[in-house]
């Protein structure tokens, strides 16, 4: 990001803050709540949110180096996703040529995928290399029985794959300007760590909802995230179907001193992007969580959450060994301000920091969005209220209508 727009998000906050204005839309929102809990439209946000939709399945980090492999399971097509012998990103279904079967399980480091069925073997590049006993079997072309293979880019450190193998990626045009700033704060160099997965009972919209806004950071989270944020202050901007959500950090205060020549976005605020469809990737100094969210494949009020952690080696190492000067902030002490008002030495425990952040999400806002689905579940609720300062809830539920060509959202009008 450039470094006047990192200066010119972080004056917009701290006038936002002095001024105690928040983010205006101008203007509010009927949401009907079907469209948290109807069938034909969940089937119609899989088929084209998460098959007919490039999908962004984890940072680079997660295939470290040649022979990495993962396995995703979680938009209808089982996907193997590998670094080949050369470096190469490269997608596959997870399916042996021979008669389906999975060709590998999980995460992790091999040469050739070897099919547990009947042990065909395949290159991590999805060249099918070897077929036992092929005088019993019959004789295979094998140069044309490789894995089949998906459209899949990695850029600016994210690891895209379109679902499906005749479908195309265009990030240009997806990422409407946003591919330069992603790219310049250096996620591909940042290191898996973890993952955590939440099976909650709502709808996966409503789990994108709970990224929305900073209205109830004082007050659901007023205990937890809302110690170490400043909740009705938002800056915020739109990129095509993504956007860029600022919250303000408490530490932004302590900006205030410095020259504005030493002022970074990570430390006076916590960033987010959207990214079209079910993306929320947060980041800090060294730290991503890239949170992902898919609907249940048959019940449109249940959805499952991914959240893939990432740091960077340095801060893995300080956290293993921390030195004298060094506060580790540990899951008793995250929302402790003392602490965090050390500013720069402060490392994370990552456990902790994974802990905290999960447990927030699990335990605060899905539980809101897990009500939530059980009043629109009800049917005598008809719509929710998306008010001035939600105005990302407004772009996605927009974009999720547009793109599925249903009507624009409802205007309310405002009683003065
Ligand atoms: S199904 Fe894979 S070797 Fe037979
Ligand atoms: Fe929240």
């Amino acid at each position: 990001m450039k470094h006047e727009v990192e200066v010119s998000i972080i004056k917009e906050l701290m006038s936002q803050l002095d001024e105690g204005r928040n983010v205006d839309a101008g203007v509010m929102y009927r949401n009907p709540t079907t469209v948290y809990t109807c069938p034909d439209l969940a089937e119609r946000e899989r088929q084209a949110f998460f098959r007919d939709h490039p999908q962004l399945i984890a940072l680079s980090g997660s295939l470290p180096e040649p022979g990495s492999y993962v396995t995703v399971d979680d938009f209808g097509v089982p996907v193997l996703a590998t670094r080949d012998s050369e470096g190469r990103f490269r997608a596959f279904v997870n399916a042996c040529r021979h008669r389906g079967a999975r060709v590998a399980e999980g995460t992790g480091k091999h040469k050739r995928f070897v099919c547990p069925f009947h042990n065909w073997a395949y290159a991590t590049d999805g060249t099918l290399k070897s077929v036992p006993l092929e005088d019993h079997f019959g004789k295979i072309d094998k140069s044309c029985h490789g894995l089949v293979e998906l459209p899949a880019e990695e850029r600016g450190g994210l690891l895209w794959v379109h679902p499906n193998k005749d479908g195309a990626i265009d990030l240009d045009s997806q990422l409407a300007g946003l591919d330069d700033e992603i790219a310049s704060w250096n996620f591909g160099e940042l290191v898996h760590q973890g993952e955590t997965v939440i099976e909650g009972d709502l709808n996966w919209k409503l789990a994108n909802d709970t990224f929305g806004e900073t209205y109830h950071f004082q007050r659901l989270h007023r205990q937890t995230l809302g110690m170490i944020n400043y909740g009705d202050a938002l800056a915020y901007e739109e990129f095509g179907r993504n956007h860029r959500f600022v919250i303000a950090s408490k530490r932004i205060d302590a900006l205030r001193e410095l020259p504005e020549e030493q002022w970074r976005l990570v430390d006076g605020t916590t960033p987010l992007y959207y990214l079209f469809p079910n993306i929320q990737l947060t980041w800090g100094d060294g730290v991503v969580s890239l949170i992902k969210m898919y609907p249940h494949p048959k019940e449109p009020g249940k959805s499952l959450t991914r959240i893939l952690y990432y740091f960077r080696q340095d801060l893995i190492d300080l956290a293993a060994n921390p030195d004298a000067s060094t506060k580790v902030i540990t899951a008793e002490n995250t929302y402790d301000e003392r602490v965090l008002d050390d500013g720069n030495d402060v490392t994370l425990s990552l456990s902790a920091l994974t802990e905290v952040f999960d447990s927030t999400i699990e335990q605060e806002d899905y539980l809101m969005g897990k009500h939530q689905q059980a009043a629109a579940e009800s049917g005598e609720l008809e719509y929710l209220i998306f008010g001035r300062n939600e105005p990302a809830l407004h772009h996605y539920h927009s974009h999720f209508r547009d793109a599925l060509g249903m009507p624009s959202l409802e205007k309310m009008e405002s009683v003065e």
